[in-house]
């Protein structure tokens, strides 16, 4: 995010790529799309393309981490070099691990960790492409690979970010809103019951813009939630879903 507007992103009252103030991006979501892994998820939001893997429960390593109490949650994002404009340095950095952490806690609420002492519940996201929100696309992929996993959650996980361009409020922003906006906040939530897990602010925004876009990003993860609940019906609709896993 740099400081204020380099280049015009509103013009006409539509936004570069055509999209309305509080339009999302279009979303795309596959399960089950990688063998090895116990659950998995193939997502795109507009530009944005990330796969989850989730692995486990199962036996922590090392064992000095292990919690006698409860499973302990993984999570790893990472950028591939190749999914960004300038070729990202591979290997974790500051940004990766803060972002990791940030998403295992969102997810904090939900997990039924308490069923799987010493385990580790292990969880991928590996960005192939970015346009900005990869963060928040990652974490919808989780939700949906976990499920795939069969982990035990008291529910989904849904995020997304709003921000401000133009001095105006938007929902989901690519990378050009966000390198040239000036705000960025993203946000994770358990869709069903309106509770935040997730919030993160990059920029100004005023307590009368923070207060819209909060609630204009609860708004679109309804609709992220209906999306990755129909997702799951689907691939669990069709009989051959699980028997597919267990011949494999
Ligand atoms: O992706 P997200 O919005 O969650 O995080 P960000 O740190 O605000 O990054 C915004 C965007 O900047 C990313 O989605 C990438 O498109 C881009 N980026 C990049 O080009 N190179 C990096 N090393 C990091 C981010």
């Amino acid at each position: 995010m740099k400081e204020g507007t380099e280049r015009k992103l509103i013009i006409d009252g539509k936004r570069l790529d055509g999209r309305g103030f509080e339009e999302l991006r279009p979303i795309k979501i596959e399960i089950g799309v990688l063998k090895r892994a116990d659950g998995s998820c193939y997502l795109e939001v507009g530009d944005n393309k990330v796969i989850a893997a989730v692995y486990g429960p199962r036996e922590m390593h090392p064992r000095h981490a292990q919690d006698a109490k409860m499973a302990v949650i993984k999570y790893r994002y990472n950028m591939a070099p190749f999914s960004v404009d300038d070729r990202k340095r591979p290997g974790p950095d500051r940004r990766s691990v803060e972002i990791s952490k940030v998403s295992r806690e969102a997810f904090d609420p939900v997990i039924m960790k308490e069923y799987y002492p010493k385990m580790a519940i292990e969880v991928y996201v590996e960005m192939l492409q970015s346009d900005a929100g990869t963060r928040t696309a990652g974490i919808n992929a989780a939700s949906v690979a976990l499920a795939d996993a069969g982990i035990p959650m008291t529910d989904l996980v849904s995020s997304i970010a709003v921000g401000k361009i133009d001095g105006e409020v938007v929902l989901d922003l690519t990378g050009v809103e966000d390198n040239n906006g000036e705000a960025d906040m993203p946000i994770a939530m358990i869709a069903r019951t309106n509770t935040i897990t997730a919030l993160q602010m990059d920029g100004h925004l005023t307590k009368e813009e923070f207060k819209r876009g909060l609630k204009l990003a609860m708004g679109a993860c309804h609709q992220i939630y209906e999306l990755q609940r129909a997702a799951l019906i689907e691939r669990y609709s069709k009989s051959e879903g699980r028997e597919e896993k267990k011949r494999d």
